[in-house]
Formats: C-alpha cells, structure tokens, sequence
C-alpha cells in the first residue's frame, strides 16, 4: 500500500514535472545521512536547495531517498525489457524523474492483481524498484456446464472444471457412437458434443451343414439373445450347441456338425472307452467325433512277439489306422485265434 501510494504520488509529481519543468515545493521525506541505500535505491547526495549542490546538479525530489543533488541529464535504461509487458515512456524521455507507464500483457496481472503501473527514473540511473512483474493470471475456476444425459447411457466423472475430463458409457446392448471422452475447455465448454448409444444387433444367426438351426425367425436378434444349433442323426456337434449374440453384434461362435467315424479294422480288438472289444460290439461299428481308438500293432524279434497299442482319434469321419497294424487275413482270424496280434501277450 505505501509503496503504491508512493508510486501513485511520484506519477502525480512527474506528471507536474513533466508539464511544468520541477520546481521542488511539494513534500518530499527530508534524509539526513549523504548516501544510502533506500529501497534498492543508490541515494545521491541530500540537500535542501541547489545551492547545497555542485554545479549542474539541482536539488530535486529523488522518490524515497527524498531531496537529493540529482543531474537531470542523466538517463536511465531504454528501451527497458519486461517479460509480459509493455513499457511505454508518458513523456518520450528517460531521464530522472520521467515516468515509464508499464502494462501487463493481456492475461497477465501484477502481483497485487493490477494490469498497470508506473516506474520512473530515479537519480541514480535506475528505474525505481521494485520492477513489476507480469504473472499469467491465476484464471478463475472455469467450469462447464453439467455434461448432457445421454439415452441408454450414463457418464462417470463429477469434476468438470476446465482441463478435466468424463467418460461416457452406454448400457449393455448399446453401442457408443462419437467421443467417449469429453473435456472441459479453457471457455468453459465441452470440446465435443456428446456421443449417443445405440441398440447393437447381431444378424440372423448362420445355417450349419449337417445341423439344424432351432431359434425364431427373426430379422434381427438382440444382444445376450441365444439360439441352440442341433446336428442330423450320425452326426456330432462340435463347439457348445448354444450359441450368444455379443455386446459388439456378433455371435459368439458358429457350431459345426462333424460326421463319425467307422472303425476300420474287421479281425482285431482295440481299445475304445477302456474296454477291449471287437467292432461287432460297438453300436454300428462307429465312434463319435473327437472319440479316440487304440489299435494293436505287433513287435517281432528273432524269438519273441508281443503287441503294443498306436492310439488314434475320430475327426470329421476319419479314423486313421496307424502304419504299424496289420489286419489279419480270413484264414488266420479262423483258424489262429489266438495270434492275433491283439490276442499276443503285450510287449
Ligand atoms: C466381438 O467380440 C468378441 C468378444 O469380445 C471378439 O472375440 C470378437 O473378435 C469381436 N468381433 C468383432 C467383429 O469385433
């Protein structure tokens, strides 16, 4: 406040300078020591009229260090930098006691909050101090309006002052369409406008080979709706038979009907579910899709033979016999029984 009011009075004192060219009259602090420091300020000589001064020097008024023998020739520094301001002389001239007006560039305040100022040129050369300083201004809590509801969706966040940021969300079944992500502007606005949910389908669900499709005809089905798929006799189901239209309007999955397989040995046991059988066992002489069969094969040395098993699995209608077997021909399933080679002592 004094430092204002000092200012304020030395503007008003130039500003008579200024017009007038000094004559020292107004109140000016009275200093009794020759030099010191004031405020930053290097205090010239004191005095109480010229004649107390050398020649050429006059006793004026030098802001805090009060009246001093100052030379009004003398000059202080132009064109002076300040960041974030303009400084502009009132009267054209730098030297003592002309004033300088300095204004913060828009957005930018002075400490105190003002926007403008006056310096002047004191009598030892310097402007008086301290310099002002432009700060960017601290901007007031800039807030958007409350974000706008959207349909089938919601959003999540509760700061919307300026630079912070909401998501959008739309319920199950829904789809976002725009931005998810809005922010608050420096104006106090939404960058975006807000984005909007809409109903996900997925499409008809496919037919499958083999396999029948149980589910309502229906041009369009809705997201978590189900339909269930069913295969043709002699046929299996691979993949769940129930099939989920997805959040993104997909089904979850396409299942596929996979023939069975025919056993393709006629005079051998195998193994097949942990039982060791013959084909005429096992209902139709097939195995499932995925099912898996184990074969006998022979192991024969100079004066040993014994059986080991190849396993092998049901794809699609393939059953594939390992290289290693050998059906027996007619006569060796009649009349050796016992040497075939899933009748031999295992290895
Ligand atoms: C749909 O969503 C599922 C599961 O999230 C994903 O596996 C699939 O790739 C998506 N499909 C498309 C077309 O985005």
């Amino acid at each position: 406040m004094k430092g204002n009011f000092y200012f304020s009075l030395l503007f008003k004192l130039s500003v008579v300078w200024a017009v007038f060219e000094p004559v020292v009259s107004e109140p000016c602090p009275i200093r009794g020591e020759s030099r010191v420091q004031t405020n930053g300020q290097m205090c010239q000589r004191p005095c109480t009229s010229n004649a107390d001064c050398p020649r050429r020097r006059k006793c004026l008024c030098d802001g805090l260090c009060g009246l001093s023998c100052v030379s009004q020739g003398r000059t202080c520094l132009w064109p002076l930098e300040i960041e974030n301001a303009e400084v502009r002389l009132t009267t054209g001239a730098h030297s003592f006691g002309k004033v300088a007006e300095v204004t913060c560039k828009p957005g930018f305040k002075m400490l105190e909050g003002q926007e403008v100022t006056w310096i002047q040129c004191q009598g030892d050369r310097k402007w008086s101090r301290p310099l002002p300083v432009c700060k960017a201004e601290i901007s007031q809590e800039i807030s958007c309006s409350f974000p706008d509801v959207i349909e089938n969706g919601f959003y999540r966040g509760s700061d919307f002052s300026q630079g912070k940021s909401i998501q959008y969300f739309c319920h199950p079944g829904y789809a976002l369409e725009g931005f998810g992500e809005n922010y608050c502007q420096e104006d106090g606005t939404w960058r975006f406008p807000p984005p909007s949910c809409h109903q996900v389908f997925c499409p008809p669900p496919a037919e499958i080979e083999n396999g029948y499709l149980v589910a309502v005809q229906k041009p369009q089905y809705e997201v978590s709706e189900m339909v269930y798929y069913l295969c043709k006799k002699a046929f299996t189901l691979d993949g769940s038979n129930r099939v989920v239209c997805l959040a993104n309007g997909t089904w979850s999955h396409k299942p596929t009907c996979r023939s069975r397989c025919k056993i393709p040995v006629k005079r051998s046991r195998f193994i097949y579910y942990d039982s060791k059988v013959w084909v005429q066992e096992v209902v139709d002489g097939v195995v499932q899709h995925l099912d898996t069969v184990s074969f006998y094969c022979r192991l024969s040395g100079a004066d040993f033979t014994c059986s080991y098993t190849v396993q092998s699995q049901c794809f699609d209608g393939t059953l594939p016999l390992p290289d290693c077997y050998e059906e027996p021909t007619w006569l060796q399933y009649m009349l050796f029984p016992k040497r075939l080679v899933s009748e031999i002592t295992p290895c």
